[in-house]
């Protein structure tokens, strides 16, 4: 059966420009493209596809130049083809970082040409699609002279998808696209998974769940597909791999595993795990020599390990170190790589202060080949967090930045919640203002360092269940690939791409994406740098979707006398983890960004802050306007019916009204815990009141 889903933002509509149109045909409807490696057949078949959509006709597809033409687009390096080698710096183009590329407008035997050439095949690729967007967003193509390399070396998307029975944990948009079933054999749909991936330039993808136990229950039944995570590292399924690997290898995509820090036990029947032992270290290593036979560029293993239930170097006596080590050896002859996750915690009473605590000790002892993957904030993706003390304080070990694609608390793709403003107030952050002064975007330049994203779509026709959420994907690659984008020029791609260019549309649709994570953080925190304000729920996949603050006292700190919590020197020391400059801005309640103050400090309800208003008084304030927010980003949508087209319309109207519903809650949840501790009233009278 055709299976039917959504372009997303490569829709190649028809240019409707009459002079675009013309330059375009001129330079783009004959194609010659050079062939060979996997990567060309998908350079070959996207320009097929993109340029048939764009310019109403297929291209001609060629072998060598077409002589008769009056122009054409020539893809390939310079080694393989003349009119490359002829046009372009031919130095600069082979000096390109791997994935870099440099497009080309010129004159080539009285033809008007378009050259898109790289170093390697992967940068063709994405040259491809760089100059393709370009034509979507209807810019002119007669004067071309870009050159790109991505600044991050690995961007990676992380799927948290529970295979064989194919649950996808936090994932908000049906089941996980994988079907291990009937792998190694392929669905059309991960070609177009990777045509998404590749066009916004990531080049990493773990394939399953970090909690590689689940099922974690008694009795899990294997004739009802209920494999664990873990067992594909077992033999019998790693050919399964192949299949994947081949459709993302295409698209230049690596392909990744999680694995279970216990597999030398579970999958290998050794008697430990332990990674200081030598059988472990050698059932790590012919493992390696096993995958790498199967899948020679496969990408390496992500470990969750010593976290919330997954076993790791802990159960040992054994440290991080020995742990990553163990597989970063096992890993190193073929170039693969250990992406560790530093989200343990657990033996402190407050979680935001372990990380640094457990990994900054580390540093410069991780093998080259090891990353070691921090979330942005201290916690767990809230809605807003500080930044990580982990980052600029490691120098001597990759680092990768994990970022949430998926909603998890930010309304689980019911609610509309755009991230990339999110992301880039992480990525501008000074992490040493009065030392060495790097910014968190300027962490990750060297091999083996980069970005990871959590959470990749699922089945529902739209990929990501909120069609809005779909922004999210894209924003996270552009900004993988460029942390310099500004938030407006990612957007602005986006929504062109995504609603085409009339201006009404593109100026609602902007504004809406912009104003959501205001609204979130509104509602479901209150401001001020509260959080874990969510319900949780008993069951392994907790909620975290609806209001619950009585649940977490630890993390927000209210009692009768106030509300937040003291990490700072008169607290728990969190502050203190930062350097100088920033452990004193956010040590003192007075230079404390507001947005962030209750994170550090445990304030009275009635403490007045600078505009005259009482913590309390902000709060309820904060969470009536995130409500007021969501129902201006419900009206701005309901202007354009009959603009966007009535499937989408509805579809997104429907969520607004949803989100706003529960909005309301929220804020009437959260206003009501705070007058049960605080008894002050609010000014507007809006706290119900039981
Ligand atoms: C959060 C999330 C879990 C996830 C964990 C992780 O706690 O709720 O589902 O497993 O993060 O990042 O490992």
């Amino acid at each position: 059966p055709i299976e039917e889903y959504d372009d997303c933002w490569l829709r190649y509509d028809a240019v409707a420009d009459e002079d675009r149109l013309a330059s375009y045909r001129t330079r783009c409807a004959n194609v010659y493209a050079s062939t060979g490696a996997p990567e060309l057949g998908a350079v070959r078949d996207e320009l097929r596809r993109g340029i048939e959509g764009l310019l109403g006709r297929e291209p001609h597809l060629w072998q060598h130049p077409p002589r008769s033409a009056d122009g054409f687009l020539a893809v390939g390096t310079p080694g393989e083809m003349e009119v490359v080698a002829d046009s372009v710096d031919v130095d600069a183009v082979e000096a390109l970082d791997d994935g870099g590329f440099h497009l080309r407008s010129v004159e080539w035997e009285g033809a008007d040409c378009v050259v898109v050439t790289a170093s390697t095949d992967r940068g063709l690729v994405y040259g491809t699609f760089h100059l393709l967007r370009h034509m979507a967003l209807g810019r002119p193509i007669d004067d071309l002279d870009v050159s790109e390399e991505p600044t991050n070396a690995e961007r990676i998307v992380n799927h948290w998808d529970n295979p064989f029975r194919r649950s996808v944990e936090r994932g908000y948009a049906g089941q996980s696209i994988f079907d291990w079933e009937r792998l190694p054999d392929l669905r059309e749909r991960y070609f177009d998974y990777a045509r998404l991936l590749a066009s916004v330039g990531i080049n990493g993808i773990v394939v399953n769940n970090v909690n590689t136990q689940i099922p974690d229950r008694e009795g899990a039944n294997e004739a009802m597909g209920e494999l664990a995570g873990w067992q594909l590292l077992e033999s019998r399924h790693l050919e399964k791999l192949t299949g994947l690997a081949s459709a993302f290898r295409r698209y230049g995509i690596r392909t990744y595993l999680s694995v279970n820090f216990g597999a030398p036990e579970k999958v290998g029947g050794l008697d430990t795990s332990d990674p200081n032992d030598e059988r472990v270290a050698e059932w790590w290593a012919a493992k390696a020599d096993e995958v790498y036979d199967l899948v020679p560029d496969f990408g390496g293993f992500l470990v969750k390990a010593d976290s919330e239930g997954q076993p790791g170097p802990y159960n040992y006596d054994a440290d991080h170190v020995d742990g990553a080590n163990v597989l970063a050896r096992a890993l190193e002859p073929y170039g693969g790589r250990v992406w560790w996750r530093a989200f343990v915690y657990g033996s402190h009473e407050d979680r935001a202060v372990q990380q640094y605590d457990t990994f900054e000790p580390l540093d410069s002892e991780f093998h080259d080949n090891v990353t070691v993957q921090v979330k942005n904030g201290p916690i767990d993706f809230q809605p807003r967090e500080p930044v990580s003390p982990v980052f600029g304080q490691m120098p001597d070990t990759g680092l990768g930045l994990e970022l949430q694609i998926t909603g998890e608390y930010t309304g689980q793709h019911v609610h509309a919640c755009y991230h990339v403003p999110m992301w880039k107030e992480v990525l501008e952050f000074d992490t040493d203002p009065d030392g060495h002064g790097r910014k968190v975007k300027e962490l990750f330049t060297e091999e083996g360092t980069g970005l990871a994203g959590v959470g990749g779509p699922g089945e529902d026709p739209n990929w990501t269940g909120h069609y809005l959420a779909q922004a999210n994907l894209y924003g996270y690659g552009r900004l993988a690939w460029d942390p310099d984008l500004e938030t407006a020029t990612i957007t602005d791609e986006w929504v062109r791409q995504t609603f085409g260019g009339d201006p009404a549309v593109v100026e609602t649709v902007t504004d809406i994406l912009h104003d959501t994570w205001p609204a979130v953080i509104g509602y479901s925190t209150g401001g001020l740098g509260l959080m874990h304000m969510m319900y949780n729920g008993s069951a392994r996949l907790e909620n975290h979707y609806d209001p619950g603050p009585e649940e977490w006292p630890g993390y927000h700190g209210a009692t009768e006398d106030g509300i937040g919590k003291d990490r700072n020197s008169n607290g728990n020391g969190y502050a203190q983890q930062y350097p100088d400059a920033l452990a004193e801005m956010y040590d003192d309640p007075e230079t404390c960004p507001r947005e962030l103050l209750l994170f550090f400090h445990h304030l009275p309800w009635e403490h007045e802050l600078d505009d005259g208003r009482t913590v309390v008084q902000t709060l309820y304030d904060n969470c009536y306007a995130g409500v007021e927010e969501a129902e201006r980003l419900r009206e701005r949508w309901r202007t354009l019916e009959g603009k966007v087209d009535d499937e989408r319309h509805r579809h997104v109207a429907e969520r607004f009204d949803e989100q706003v519903l529960q909005a309301g809650r929220w804020a009437d949840a959260l206003s009501e815990f705070f007058h049960d501790y605080s008894c002050v009233p609010d000014d507007e009278g809006r706290v119900p009141l039981d």
